[in-house]
Order: C-alpha cells, then structure tokens, then sequence
C-alpha cells in the first residue's frame, strides 16, 4: 500500500510535555527511510497545526478540553484526507488523545465504503476515563471513552456523528493500569481487555490469535500503538511508564501477527516523548515494531 506519514505535534492531552517533539524523532530515527527501505511507497506530509499547550490545571475533570478538540480535529482531517486518497495513514503523534481524531476519520470511512472496522489498541492503559473517573483529567487518558460516545461533546461529536464505534470492535493488549473508576466503566461496557496478566497466561500466540479472530476481506483494521504498551526496560521514552510490559519478542511477535493477518488499514504510534528517552532507543524500538507491522521477517517466507 502506499503510505502517507502525517505529524501532529502536541501534547495537550497528557500530563507531561514533550510528547509534540514525536513526530520530530520518528523522522529523525528514521521511520520514513526504513519503510521506504522495504518497497514501500512512502510521502511525508509533514505536520498538522494546532493550538499551544496552555499547561493549565483540568476544568471539570478535562485539562485542555478546546485544545484537545481543535487538535483531533485537525488529525481528523488530515488522516481523513488521506484514506480518501486511497493511500494507508501513519499518524506520529503527539499524546494518545489523538486516537479520537484519528479513529473517527477511519470510522467514518469505513462507514461510506461499508467496512468493517476493527480497532487494535496496544497499551499499558485502556484510555477508557470520564470526567468522574480521571484521577489526572488527562484526555490522553479518554480517547476509547469518547470513540463510544462516552465523554463531553466537543469530543464525542467530532464528526457530528456519535458514538464512533462499540466496544465490541475494540481489542485492547498489554493493559495492566487501570485507574478504580475506570475498571467499572470497562466492565460495564464489557471493553474487551486482553491484559498482562492473561497474556503471562496463554502466551502472546494465543491473544493475538484470539485478537485477530473474525476478520474477512471486508474488514478495515486499524492499529493504535501507545509506545507505553511495550515493557520500559525496552522504551522508556514516554511519560506515563508502567512495569510489566511486553518483552522486545512478545511484541515483535504481536506485530508479525498483525501482518500476517493483511487487514491493516491505519495505523497511529503514539505517546513517544523524547525527553524522557536515552539515546533515541525508544524510537528505534518503535521503529524496528512498525517495520514488522510491515512485513519484516528474520527469513523469507514461502
Ligand atoms: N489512566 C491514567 C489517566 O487517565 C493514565 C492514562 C495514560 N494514557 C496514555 N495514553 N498514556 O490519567
Ligand atoms: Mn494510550
Ligand atoms: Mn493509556
Ligand atoms: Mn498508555
């Protein structure tokens, strides 16, 4: 497929800045190059623009709220843009609150093309806060909330549309921090988690095949990678690091799978902070996962 890269740089969703600096690194660690590298065709598009980051106190249970909105906005539409170019978005972001705009611009594709859409979320954290739940006020931390239409309208409404999607066509992998309001709002609206712990359990084989399961020719997958999703020891460049990730194999295993499946449509890495980074190497771990995303293997396939 032919790629387009597109930037959105800001941090207006997460409780720590640095996160605008990531579509910066991505390119510097080389995303560009290293899926050109693989025959891919690659364009750039360069970043979105958007509001500053007022780095101000939450305002009912929302720090940020009308930044947040004006810049998945922006995402929507670029990320848009380009799938009716007919050309596969990577959104480098900027903090995971961008999932929102991202995943309405695909949900709202999918329905005019009357695709499935299936949505992979690889994180740490379910994203799945209110306003009542947030113990941050983060919006990074509500991005599945709002997709299911739950959350303040400039949100849920992006599109004018709302609810985006159901929990039902959300997989979530490698979760293990749950806030305690959030844990009954993910069983109340039955957010299928695939967490660490079941993952020690059956292995990462078994969740990815159960992941992956149910999707046909018509179904539009869509990879949302929160950097945080992988064990800090291999990528401790993010803000909101959490112990007991996927190791370097289990995560390269998740992607390969992801591959093999053929149903990417859309992918976002987000979350990537560089200031929280040592010697770029959790760009380069990302890199690395996304170019398996791609295809890359240790041998030929027959
Ligand atoms: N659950 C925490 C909160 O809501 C952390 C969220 C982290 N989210 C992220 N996309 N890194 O504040
Ligand atoms: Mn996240
Ligand atoms: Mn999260
Ligand atoms: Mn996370």
């Amino acid at each position: 497929p032919a790629i387009s890269l597109i930037g959105v740089p800001t941090d207006v969703g997460a409780g720590e800045r640095g996160a605008r600096l990531g579509p910066e690194t991505l390119r510097i660690a080389g995303l560009r190059e290293a899926l050109a590298a693989r025959g891919l065709d690659v364009q750039d598009c360069g970043n979105v623009t958007g509001p500053d980051n007022p780095w101000q106190e939450p305002v009912d249970g929302y720090r940020h709220l009308a930044e947040v909105a004006a810049w998945n906005r922006a995402a929507m539409d670029a990320v848009y843009a380009e799938l009716a170019r007919g050309r596969m978005p990577i959104m480098m972001g900027g903090d995971h609150c961008l999932g929102l705009g991202s995943i309405t611009a695909v949900a709202r594709w999918c329905r005019e093309q009357g695709k499935k859409l299936r949505v992979v979320w690889m994180d740490a954290h379910t994203d799945f806060n209110s306003a009542d739940a947030t113990p941050s006020g983060n919006i990074h931390g509500m991005p599945v909330a709002c997709l299911c239409g739950i959350g303040p309208e400039a949100l849920t409404h992006l599109s004018g549309e709302s609810p985006m999607m159901a929990p039902s066509q959300i997989r979530q992998v490698g979760i293990r921090s749950v806030d305690e309001g959030e844990k009954r709002m993910v069983r109340d609206h039955d957010l299928p988690v695939y967490d660490m712990r079941y993952i020690d359990e059956v292995g990462m084989r078994r969740v990815m095949e159960e992941v992956l399961a149910d999707m046909d020719e018509d179904t539009h997958l869509h990879v949302s990678f929160d950097v945080d999703f992988l064990d800090p020891s291999i990528a401790p460049g993010v803000p909101t690091t959490v112990p007991g990730g996927p190791t370097y194999r289990e995560a390269q295993l998740a992607m390969e799978m992801i591959h093999d499946c053929g149903r990417m449509g859309s992918l976002d890495i987000v979350e990537l902070n560089p200031i929280f980074d040592v010697n770029n190497k959790t760009a380069l771990v990302a890199i690395d996962l996304v170019e398996s995303l791609f295809g890359k293997s240790t041998l030929l396939r027959r």
